[in-house]
This record gives C-alpha cells, sequence and structure tokens, in this order.
C-alpha cells in the first residue's frame, strides 16, 4: 500500500512537470501576436491622397492659414467623375439635402434651419475647396461629415452639386 503510494506520488509529479514543460514550450515557439494576420492589417499603409489634394485641417485653421492654401479640386470635371459625385451624393447628403439640393428630403426637413440650398448663389460664389470645407466642416454637419466622407469623394460630390439647380451649367 505503501510503495502504490509513492508509485502514484512520483507518477503525479512527472505528469505535472511535463505538463509545464509542454507549456513552457509552446510559449516559447508558438504564434507571437505579430504573427496573427488580424492583428498585421492594421499595420498596413493608407493609400495616397490624389495629387493637389488640400489637407482639411490646414484649410480649417486661422482665416489666414485658410487663405493661404489653395483650393484646387484634384478631380477632373469629366462626366464620369460628375456621375461618381451623383452616387456619392446619393450616399452622403441626399437624404438631408434632396433629390434636387433644396432640403427637400424626410431627414433634411427635420432640421431647424433645413439645409441650406445647394443651389444658392451662395454655394456658386465657393470655389470648389470653400465647398468641401462648407460640405465637411459646415453649420448643421460637424463633426460627422468629416469623419465618414472619404476626402476623395469629397471632390466628387463637389463636382456634382456645380449641376444642381435650373441655371447651373454641367461643366
Ligand atoms: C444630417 C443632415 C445633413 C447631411 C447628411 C448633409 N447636410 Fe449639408 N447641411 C445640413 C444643414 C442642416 C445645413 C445648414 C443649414 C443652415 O445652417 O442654413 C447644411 C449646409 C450645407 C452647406 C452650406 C450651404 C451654405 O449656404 O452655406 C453645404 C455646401 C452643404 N450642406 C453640402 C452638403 C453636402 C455636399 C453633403 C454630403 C456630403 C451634406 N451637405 C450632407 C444638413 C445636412
Amino acid at each position: 500500500m505503501k510503495r502504490l503510494l509513492i508509485i502514484a506520488g512520483v507518477l503525479g509529479g512527472l505528469a505535472v512537470l511535463a505538463g509545464a514543460g509542454i507549456l513552457l514550450y509552446r510559449v516559447a515557439t508558438g504564434p507571437r501576436m505579430y504573427h496573427q494576420e488580424n492583428i498585421r492589417s492594421y499595420e498596413a499603409l493608407m493609400p495616397l491622397p490624389p495629387a493637389g489634394s488640400v489637407p482639411l485641417e490646414a484649410a480649417a485653421g486661422p482665416p489666414e492659414a485658410a487663405a493661404a492654401v489653395s483650393l484646387v479640386n484634384p478631380v477632373a470635371a469629366t462626366p464620369e467623375n460628375i456621375s461618381r459625385g451623383e452616387t456619392y451624393y446619393g450616399y452622403y447628403c441626399r437624404f438631408c439635402h434632396g433629390e434636387e439640393g433644396r432640403g427637400e428630403a424626410d431627414a433634411g426637413k427635420g432640421y431647424l434651419p433645413i439645409p441650406a440650398p445647394l443651389d444658392s448663389d451662395r454655394v456658386r460664389a465657393m470655389n470648389d475647396g470653400q465647398l468641401v470645407r462648407a460640405m465637411l466642416l459646415g453649420t448643421g454637419h460637424q463633426p460627422v461629415l468629416a469623419r465618414i466622407v472619404p476626402v476623395e469623394s469629397c471632390w466628387h460630390i463637389a463636382l456634382f452639386v456645380r449641376t444642381l439647380g435650373p441655371a447651373a451649367t454641367a461643366p
């Protein structure tokens, strides 16, 4: 009986040692955080903005800083780009500003004041850079749109907004 107990004790001790050994081995050689694909994807580099893009943060700074930035639309006003702009307008703007850009959409009507018309003289007088700044950071918007509308899509939307309203001439 005494012998049995000793054998059982030794076997138990060996099993614990073996378990600890296997665990140590797995920890030393097993997969690391940086081998995991879902972690590595966060290390991916973001694509560069299109050439000639203007940083909105700078444009949103003090007036002198804003004036110093040359706000030129880097996206050409081709029919294809305008129609892409129309699609993006459908994603991000139409439910407030409406089909015609007059604030006639259901979500827009809930605002006070309702979304400003996008075919107004005021909006027409803006250059594309000012228009993009107004659409991302202007009253009635901030700060959500600046976070969700990709910068490149803004320039397409600006091209499309130019075509809104009866007197607008598509470039
Ligand atoms: C949540 C509703 C909502 C969404 C979405 C929205 N807007 Fe607006 N927008 C408003 C409101 C409200 C105003 C401000 C009306 C006012 O203060 O007179 C405004 C104002 C503007 C102005 C300024 C007009 C002016 O006369 O100064 C522009 C330009 C504009 N929006 C463009 C856009 C574009 C382009 C999009 C899509 C990227 C967009 N908005 C998305 C509600 C919205």
